[in-house]
């Protein structure tokens, strides 16, 4: 990994309770979503499918609890969240997809969410990935679009964004890949490319989806020197005025289907 810290030791690292209640946000937030988007692409009880960085396993298993005539194959270099194997149809595999392949054409559905843009060698995880599929399968990535800091209608998101985004930057993360991705999925030979997007809420009371985010990369953000811990603290009481809502991200899924 490049930029001073390893995706999995240095900001994500699944050994704190943060990264726990990180992945429930995730998951809350965002596998409505995801499971619109594979139910809209065709998902069969018959497909057999791959979760790459599979995290603490909710579309793993959403999968695997559809597909009773296939079988998933959850894969993350750190599998402690997503116990040993829980499902029938479900295997859990500890893996580093940037090292690790799969037979070429072996599944129906390759999906990634909130893993690739991550990676610095993101463009030819993609690439591989897309090899693993079979004729019609298809491979659907999902990551943040992250909005420009500066157009938050409140200075104090502003400050907190600039300083989340440069403490994913500096673990080789980029958080505007995804907006590559349709051109990438072309360019590995996928066709009937398609994507659609989701805004993330910060703030709106219960709605909120960034406090856990936020408080998960607090060190790495309170370490850069641009925000302290003041600020943090002073999100989470914005939190508690109903005026206090933004949209600092998006989420765009893309997906390609193999001819
Ligand atoms: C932000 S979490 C997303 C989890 C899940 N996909 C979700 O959306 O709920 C990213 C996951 O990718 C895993 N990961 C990171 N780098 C990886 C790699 N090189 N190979 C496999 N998994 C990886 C992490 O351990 C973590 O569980």
């Amino acid at each position: 990994m490049t930029g001073g810290g390893s995706y999995a030791d240095g900001l994500l690292g699944n050994d704190r309770p943060e990264e726990r209640a990180r992945l429930a946000c995730i998951q809350d937030g965002v596998d409505g979503f995801t499971q619109q988007t594979l139910l809209g692409l065709g998902l069969a009880p018959g497909w057999t499918c791959l979760d790459v960085g599979a995290g603490a396993g909710s579309v793993a298993r959403w999968l695997a609890g559809y597909c009773t005539e296939g079988d998933v194959v959850a894969v993350d270099v750190d599998t402690s969240l997503l116990g040993a194997a829980p499902e029938p149809r479900l295997t859990v595999r500890r893996a580093d997809v940037t090292a690790e392949s799969f037979r070429p054409g072996r599944f129906d559905l390759v999906h990634a969410r909130f893993v690739l843009c991550h990676l610095p060698d993101r463009d030819a995880v993609l690439a591989r990935a897309a090899s693993w599929l079979r004729p019609g399968g298809w491979l659907v990535v999902t990551d943040p679009y992250q909005l420009p800091a500066q157009t938050s209608p409140f200075p104090s998101v502003t400050r907190l964004m600039h300083a989340y985004d440069a403490a994913h930057a500096a673990v080789g993360a980029d958080l505007t890949w995804s907006r590559r991705v349709p051109s990438l999925l072309a360019r590995a030979g996928l066709r009937d490319i398609g994507f659609a997007a989701r805004p993330s809420c910060l703030g709106n009371g219960l709605r909120d989806r960034w406090r856990p985010l936020l408080d998960g990369v607090a060190p790495q953000m309170i370490d850069s020197g641009s925000v302290g811990a003041e600020d943090l603290a002073a999100f989470h009481t914005d939190l508690d005025d109903p005026g206090f809502i933004d949209i600092p991200q998006l989420t765009l899924a893309v997906w390609g289907r193999l001819p």
